[in-house]
């Protein structure tokens, strides 16, 4: 049984430190997950890993298949579900290429299937969902950077933006008067769903870009990816931890 699943998102469509064992195909009640579980072992633990974007990284945000993702690592028995997402950074201090374990979340998207509780309900089910991240799993996650020298700061809310397209500057000053500090596109449904499993269920962020109207006049997927590789390479470091 492997606890730790890790769902990576772009800029992690792999992990070239997994120990890779085996490839799982696993059909879902809900559809196909992204692709694949690969199981091995990083840093002498066990762990899952599941591509958010498909291998090819062509599934964007909005068609990702989060119930079938989270069902197929609930299936192979993952207690605990760490997610590496790309963000933007909002607040003054989320400068490109920082790394953040958000503790909140305000939810923007929308028309994505977002619960495992609509049919065949003996009764009407709703998840406390008043802190969206496992503790415990924020904690872990910290330590592990400590332990490899990896900051990782610590609270953040993480606002989850519909996409594809990125959001405008007057969207971005909202999100800021509403309280987030960090923009991404796949934070939720991803972790509601988690939530609903009974999955412990942390982010880790990776700043890539400053939000829309905070740096240059216009944002590119080749600013987004520049400061994604450094990033990621830093998350794998803590991963390895
Ligand atoms: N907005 C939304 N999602 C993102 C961004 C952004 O600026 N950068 C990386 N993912």
């Amino acid at each position: 049984m492997t606890a730790l699943a890790i769902i990576g998102g772009t800029g992690l469509g792999s992990i070239h430190e997994l120990k890779l064992q085996r490839r799982e195909v696993l059909r879902t009640p809900y559809g196909d997950p992204s692709g694949p579980i690969l199981h091995g072992t990083l840093g002498g633990k066990s762990v899952a890993f599941l591509a958010r974007h498909g291998y090819g990284h062509t599934i964007p945000p909005h068609k990702v298949n989060y119930r079938a993702n989270l069902w197929a690592l609930k299936q192979i028995g993952a207690q605990r579900v760490l997610a590496v997402a790309a963000v933007g950074g909002i607040r003054a201090d989320m400068t490109p290429g920082t790394l953040a374990v958000p503790d909140q979340l305000i939810d923007y998207t929308w028309g994505r299937a977002h619960t495992y509780f609509e049919d065949d309900l003996k009764h009407v089910v709703h998840i406390d969902f008043s802190a969206p991240y496992d503790e415990t799993l924020r904690q872990a996650l910290l330590a592990a950077g400590e332990r490899v020298g990896v900051e990782l700061v610590s609270g953040a809310t993480y606002g989850a933006t519909q996409g594809p397209r990125l959001e405008t500057a007057g969207e971005i000053n909202r999100m800021e008067r509403d309280g987030c500090d960090l923009v991404g596109m796949t934070g939720m449904p991803e972790a509601g769903l988690a939530r609903e499993l009974e999955l412990a269920y942390a982010t880790c962020a990776v700043v890539a870009n400053e939000a829309a109207g905070r740096g240059p006049a216009t944002l590119t997927m080749e600013d987004i990816r520049r400061h994604l590789d450094t990033g990621m390479e830093r998350v794998r470091t803590v991963l390895n931890a």
